[in-house]
């Protein structure tokens, strides 16, 4: 055999080797913070040695011998995070826990075990999940912005419109690494002028799940001072938790389900009459303090709605209408006044015009005509 075929040959066992030892490998995905357990087991226990390593670096993990916790060796890295199910170990359960998961902790793991009846490796693969907490979403003029931060692997950000439209979205969305290895995401996206009433939702994805946030168009009511209504506009009344903010900070009002009682915030007791079925909101008693934008959440694990409303308080204790009768009222009310002056006067001056037979007229308009009398005593 040739050098080169003898360097192909061994190339080829090494890899079917290693296809065939990766195989074994068991899979298992961890959340980052929580616990999570790598399995391992064993037929035989009598004087039992177990080494766990992290492959990359041959790490120390975690040794038991002597029957207990051998700390000696093990790796600044998992200290005081690993530890195995000591009432297990009899039974051939030597699976380690893993507190604490860090992203740092992904990678290829060896199981080592040495019993009198011989040594025995086994490999896991551990993959670090961090899943979508929560998406942000918000609107700033024509620009509106989707966030979400502390995910791994890399997520995917999408937006979409709602009712759907042909007409292709612009958008940035740029990821950042942060020194824990997590990505904070961050997308904008410029609303088009010509196509106003869309909703626009945005979804980031990780592999262990994904989450939307949907901004329902803006709205602005005029409310009077006493009571006003404050609709959480969407089709989707099965969302279980509501949420209503104000100026997007303060929280006003919480509601952990439909059938769950509401939570009114203390600075709040005196403005909020109730909440309907759908979310409504409904103040009272407000002041210009209570001017601004109220945004009602609807959520439940996957999705939320984000819905927000201006308010604008009336000046006065009136609505719209009524004071736009009002001003009509006052505008006739000025116009009879005026038209009244106008035929007064003329009717004075008249009078002033007329000869003698004007004495007779006065008296037949009876009280008037004492009023006028002292003028005519004058002449
Ligand atoms: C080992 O013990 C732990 C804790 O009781 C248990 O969750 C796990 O399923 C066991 N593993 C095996 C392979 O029996
Ligand atoms: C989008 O659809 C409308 C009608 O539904 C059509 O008139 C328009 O040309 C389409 N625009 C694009 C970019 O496809
Ligand atoms: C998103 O990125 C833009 C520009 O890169 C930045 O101005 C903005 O503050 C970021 N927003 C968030 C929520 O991180
Ligand atoms: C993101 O999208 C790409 C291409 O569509 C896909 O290959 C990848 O698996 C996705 N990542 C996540 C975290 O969903
Ligand atoms: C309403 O919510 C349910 C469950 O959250 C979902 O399956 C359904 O698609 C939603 N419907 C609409 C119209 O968004
Ligand atoms: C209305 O608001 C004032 C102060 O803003 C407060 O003193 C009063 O108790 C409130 N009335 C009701 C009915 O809550």
């Amino acid at each position: 055999m040739s050098t080169v075929s003898s360097t192909v040959f061994w190339w080829i066992i090494i890899s079917v080797w290693m296809l065939i030892t990766s195989r074994g490998d068991t899979e298992v995905s961890c959340v980052l913070m929580q616990k999570c357990m790598l399995p391992c087991s064993s037929q035989d226990v009598t004087q039992i040695i177990i080494h766990w390593f992290k492959m990359s670096g041959d790490i120390h993990v975690h040794s038991f011998y002597n029957n207990k916790d051998q700390h000696g060796y093990q790796d600044q890295r998992f200290r005081d995070r690993t530890s195995l199910f000591k009432d297990q170990i009899s039974k051939g359960n030597v699976s380690l826990q893993l507190a604490g998961v860090k992203v740092q902790d992904e990678g290829r793991y060896k199981c080592h075990i040495s019993t009198l009846q011989g040594n025995r490796d086994s490999f896991i693969n551990l993959n670090v999940n961090a899943p979508v907490q929560k998406v942000n979403i918000q609107q700033t003029g024509n620009q509106m912005t989707c966030s979400s931060e502390g995910l791994y692997p890399k997520p995917n950000l999408t937006w979409t419109t709602s009712p759907p439209s042909n007409m292709s979205l612009q958008y940035k969305t740029t990821a950042q690494e942060t020194q824990q290895l997590l990505y904070n995401i961050n997308s904008s996206l410029m609303v088009s002028e010509r196509v106003k009433d869309l909703d626009y939702s945005c979804t980031i994805s990780t592999h262990r799940n994904r989450k939307r946030a949907t901004l329902s168009r803006a709205s602005s009511v005029i409310s009077s001072y006493t009571e006003t209504t404050l609709p959480c506009s969407s089709s989707n009344t099965s969302l279980r938790k509501l949420l209503w903010r104000f100026n997007h900070g303060q929280i006003i009002l919480t509601k952990t389900g439909p059938d769950a009682k509401y939570t009114v915030s203390e600075r709040w007791k005196q403005h909020v009459r109730g909440v309907s079925e759908s979310g409504s909101l409904t103040l009272q008693n407000l002041s210009a303090d209570q001017e601004g934008t109220y945004t009602c959440e609807l959520s439940d694990a996957s999705e939320t709605i984000t819905t927000n409303i201006f308010v604008k308080l009336n000046q006065g204790n009136s609505t719209n209408i009524e004071s736009a009768i009002g001003w009509v009222f006052a505008v006739v009310l000025v116009g009879a006044a005026v038209a009244g002056l106008v035929l007064f006067c003329k009717k004075k001056r008249d009078k002033k015009l007329c000869s003698s037979e004007c004495p007779k007229l006065s008296i037949s308009s009876g009280r008037r005509a004492n009023f006028y009398a002292p003028e005519f005593a004058n002449f």
